[in-house]
């Protein structure tokens, strides 16, 4: 082939790659996430989720998730569940740690959010999504504090779920089931189950986990399964083992997940900086993931 030709042919191969993974084809399915609004320690929670609803309904996703740590259900946060419901499009949720704050029940939340359940699964656009209740409390478990469990009969609800399916899967719950440090207490075992499920499958079936609840940003990857950590669309913590005090974004951040039809997830997240107090940076002796205002943007072959 003669040095031109050549070039030509290299650019020409260049581009298909590019086409390949930025396809112009219509993508499988896109979902907008955000996690931790906390609209009940803070003061814009209303604007933070208008931002996100109002960039959503421009978007268009498939769906929009939003992953606890969301509001109690209390009366004075019905204008919030109104900004919610004006996306126009499927909506979902899951629980998080704080949103029985003052006592409420798992139920009660899943009555004012209109949420399907307290843990559930659906179908759409040929993918399996699975949303964990990550807020069970062990029976006889006494100790004080937010339990951070799944119990046996979640458990044996989510096997089931994930062997009748043979669709490729994704599944949401507040707590990481990556994070042993103070994540799921059950994650281990949940690591495995998804692990059988895959061998049992012949393939990647659990593709992806994504958590929130540890207002940090993160990818890790345990047997081709991918762990996602979307931070909080509203604050880091000033100290991160015991800071109670919020370093908060100028900026609500939030996540835009597309998965395209040549097995490509990109993830796009937002981006801001602190207002002010900034958030500190993690103790060496702590779980060592970022501390930052942002989301990063990630691209995935699943
Ligand atoms: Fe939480």
């Amino acid at each position: 082939m003669a040095p031109a030709a050549f070039q030509e042919y290299k650019t020409y191969t260049q581009k298909v790659k590019s086409l390949q993974i930025y396809p112009k084809k219509k993508p499988l399915v896109r979902i907008g996430i955000c996690t931790d609004l906390h609209q009940d320690l803070i003061k814009d929670g209303e604007k933070r989720l208008q931002s996100f609803i109002t960039e959503m309904n421009q978007a268009k996703p498939d769906f929009i998730i939003q992953m606890g740590d969301f509001c109690i259900p209390k009366e004075k946060n019905k204008n919030l569940m109104e900004i919610w419901n004006q996306f126009t499009g499927p909506k979902y949720h899951v629980i998080g740690n704080h949103d029985t704050d003052g006592g409420f029940t798992h139920d009660q939340v899943v009555d004012f959010w209109s949420a399907k359940g307290k843990y559930y699964s659906f179908d759409t656009n040929g993918y399996h999504f699975v949303v964990l209740n990550g807020n069970e409390r062990p029976e006889g478990d006494t100790s004080k504090g937010y339990p951070r469990s799944i119990n046996a009969a979640q458990i044996k609800w989510m096997k089931q779920d994930l062997e009748a399916t043979s669709l490729p899967t994704i599944v949401f719950c507040h707590q990481g089931i990556d994070n042993d440090q103070d994540g799921l207490k059950e994650g281990a075992l949940i690591r495995l189950i998804f692990e059988r499920v895959n061998q049992k499958a012949g393939f990647h079936k659990v593709q992806f986990v994504f958590s929130g609840h540890h207002h940090e940003d993160y990818h890790n990857i345990y047997n081709g399964t991918n762990y996602v950590q979307i931070n909080s669309i509203s604050y880091q913590f000033t100290h991160p083992v015991k800071g109670y005090d919020f370093a908060h974004t100028k900026e609500p951040l939030w996540a835009l997940l597309t998965i395209h039809t040549n097995g490509t997830a990109e993830i796009k997240g937002r981006k801001s900086e602190y207002m002010g107090q900034e958030a500190s940076q993690n103790d060496p002796e702590y779980n060592g993931y970022p501390n930052v205002p942002y989301i990063s943007d990630r691209v995935i072959k699943v």
